[in-house]
């Protein structure tokens, strides 16, 4: 059966019409305020949707979340046993959210995922890629989205934004350097995969970045989109 005018195919690997899509970035990036616009314009499309996020999206890894994003032990972790920790929360989203959604053709919009690894774990605090590369392969039984919008701004601008929010969890009050090699390392992976991501300039006011990125899900997904809520 071909697909109707207007909508995507199923994806290749074979999964009914849902597709994955993640949005990426540093810290206050944008990454919550777009999944939630994106999500009501799939909804608006017509599109079964799903919004979730990482650390997080299933009960184990909300747990897991508290763990990690919290006040945690005295001492940092140590930088491999937290992307252990992530890989099993990540394990559980899969199992028991990602999977059954996908599987019901559902377009699932989720708040940072894999490559939130590579860029914190691996460019910021040191982890070896093969480390996170095999865990992936080892744990993600292939899966891997469809399209990755990767927020990039300077990580100032995006730690000015959330420093309103009060009470920083471990993740924002890492070092500025810290948050820079981070930033260098979701602008590496988009590089990299260009056929999975598009990199976008997330410095512009929410209404310009949404619009932006509505155009690639269009562009790249095939299916046109319009804002729920023009202003
Ligand atoms: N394009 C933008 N311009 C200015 N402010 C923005 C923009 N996008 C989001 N904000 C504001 O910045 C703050 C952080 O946004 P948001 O929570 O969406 O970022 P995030 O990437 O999810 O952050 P975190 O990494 O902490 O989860 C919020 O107060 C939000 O309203
Ligand atoms: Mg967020």
């Amino acid at each position: 059966m071909s697909a109707a005018p207007g909508r995507a195919g199923p994806p290749p690997d074979g999964r009914p019409g849902g597709r994955f899509i993640t949005l990426e970035g540093g810290e206050g990036a944008g990454k919550s305020t777009q999944a939630l616009r994106l999500a009501g314009s799939l909804a608006a499309a017509g599109l079964p949707v799903l919004r979730t996020r990482e650390p997080g999206g299933a009960p184990g890894a909300e747990a897991l979340r508290a763990v990690l994003l919290g006040r945690g032990p005295s001492e940092p972790w140590d930088p491999v046993t937290e992307a252990l920790l992530h890989f099993a929360a990540r394990r559980e989203h899969l199992a028991h959210t990602l999977r059954p959604a996908l599987a019901a053709g559902i377009w699932v919009v989720c708040d940072r995922f894999l490559d939130s690894t590579v860029a914190y774990q691996c460019f910021g605090q040191g982890v070896p890629r093969a480390l996170v590369d095999g865990l992936a392969a080892l744990t993600l039984d292939g899966l891997r989205p469809d399209l990755t919008l990767v927020l990039d701004l300077p990580p100032a601008i995006g730690l000015g934004r959330v420093a309103t929010r009060g009470g920083a969890d471990r993740y924002e009050r890492m070092p500025d350097a810290t948050h820079e090699r981070i930033r260098a390392g979701f602008r590496a992976i988009a590089a990299a995969e260009p056929e999975r991501c598009e990199l976008v300039e997330a410095a512009r006011p929410p209404d310009v970045v949404a619009a932006s990125l509505r155009e690639a899900v269009g562009r790249r997904l095939g299916v046109p989109l319009v804002d729920p809520l023009p202003a």
